[in-house]
């Protein structure tokens, strides 16, 4: 019988064909004192990079830093002082493997400052990150912060101070987008503040946040942020969407180290083939579809655990739709998995319509296990 192979593949095994020298080992990325070892980061994202996605990357391995979605510090707060549960967003977050990072937002030092010494020492995170990078209208036009506060450097520079002093040796780390819009193109002034206040890293996604995921990210400008600064280290983010290219943006652009955003909600696996190809080894395959369809179900007990069987299944609706991303079939699959509404509707649809090897390769639907 003959196995269609995951498309994938075959891109991979191109590549392994090719003439392409062997990546050399790279320094680990340091952040204060947390080693971060591959220097290959999992991005924040807001409704994703919840526990259990960050449970399946790790179980991949090759992340040398995970991040949870970003946390409003005025949500925080109010939970505190009501004695309210933790927000889902700091789901698993005391307990889980370290290094970890949590992300914050608001557009007050004082805010900032309190959450983030709460973080530092009762929660114990690793590194404590600080947003100013998100696009979005909430953040930005409604309260202000975000990529919003590019806009003024100076802010942004006593933002940090403050929460470095209250985190007490914790390193604090920001992440940035290249300005507001392209007539405010800001990084490096924002860059240098964020320096001078004492952060111990930096990420710098190559997009204006006018643009939101519009056009390419600018890695020139990305390495114009990194040569502004004289200490902090400088990590590039901005569609990289393969191993190689995770290695050759790290290569060429003089950066301490890459985050990956979009490309891990499909594949995961990413992580590990990028820290395969840094040591000089091969790259690991994608894993085959039958593999990636246990993946999803293992996606959904995790969810499951947490939010019961009725939120788990319809919160795990757009991560099966992301796993299925470039697949053959992914469009019909999605069709049907984006309406499912309980876990026998869910198990059904995974069963016969997730891209399948042995479905593809023999016709029917009906014969697929
Ligand atoms: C669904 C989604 C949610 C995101 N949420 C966050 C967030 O909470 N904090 C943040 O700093 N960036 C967030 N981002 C931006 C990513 O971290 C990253 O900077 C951006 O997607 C570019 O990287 P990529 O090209 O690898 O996707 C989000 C992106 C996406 C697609």
């Amino acid at each position: 019988m003959t196995v269609t192979a995951n498309p994938r593949d075959s891109a991979d095994r191109a590549w392994n064909q090719a003439d392409v020298p062997p990546a050399t080992a790279v320094a680990p990325l340091h952040i204060g004192s947390v080693v971060v070892d591959p220097p290959v980061l999992q991005a924040p994202m807001a409704g994703y990079t919840n526990y259990a996605f960050r449970q399946v990357v790790r179980e991949f391995g090759g992340a040398g830093l995970l991040a949870t979605e970003m946390i409003a510090a005025r949500s925080a707060m109010w939970l505190e002082t009501h004695k309210g549960e933790h927000p889902d967003r700091l789901w698993g977050v005391r307990e889980e493997a370290r290094p970890l990072a949590v992300q914050m937002w608001d557009n007050d030092p004082e805010n900032l400052a309190q959450v983030g010494r709460r973080l530092a020492k009762d929660f114990c995170v690793s590194v404590v990150d600080l947003n100013f990078g998100c696009p979005v209208r909430q953040v930005t036009v409604k309260a202000q912060s975000g990529s919003w506060l590019l806009r003024d450097p100076s802010r942004v520079g006593e933002i940090v101070k403050r929460v470095v002093e209250a985190c007490d040796g914790v390193p604090v780390t920001a992440k940035i987008r290249l300005g507001c819009a392209d007539t405010c193109r800001t990084a490096v002034e924002v860059a240098q503040r964020i320096e001078e206040a004492g952060a111990a890293c930096l990420t710098v996604h190559g997009r204006v946040a006018a643009q939101f995921f519009s056009g390419r990210a600018d890695w020139e400008a990305i390495a114009e942020v990194k040569r502004s600064v004289s200490r902090m280290p400088i990590v590039g983010n901005g569609d990289i969407d393969s191993a190689e290219t995770a290695v050759s943006r790290l290569r060429e652009y003089g950066v301490d180290g890459i985050m990956i955003a979009r490309e891990s909600l499909a594949r995961p696996w990413i992580f590990a083939q990028v820290a395969a190809l840094l040591r000089g080894q091969p790259k690991p395959p994608d894993p085959s579809l039958d593999e990636q369809r246990e993946l999803v179900l293992h996606h959904y007990d995790l969810v499951c655990q947490r939010f019961g069987v009725d939120r788990g299944t319809q919160l795990m609706r757009k991560f099966a739709c992301s796993y299925a991303q470039g697949i053959p079939g992914a469009r019909e699959f999605r069709g049907h998995v984006s309406r499912v509404l309980t876990r026998a509707e869910f198990l059904l649809v995974m069963r016969t319509s997730f891209p399948s090897e042995s479905r593809t390769a023999t016709a029917g639907p009906e014969q697929a296990k």
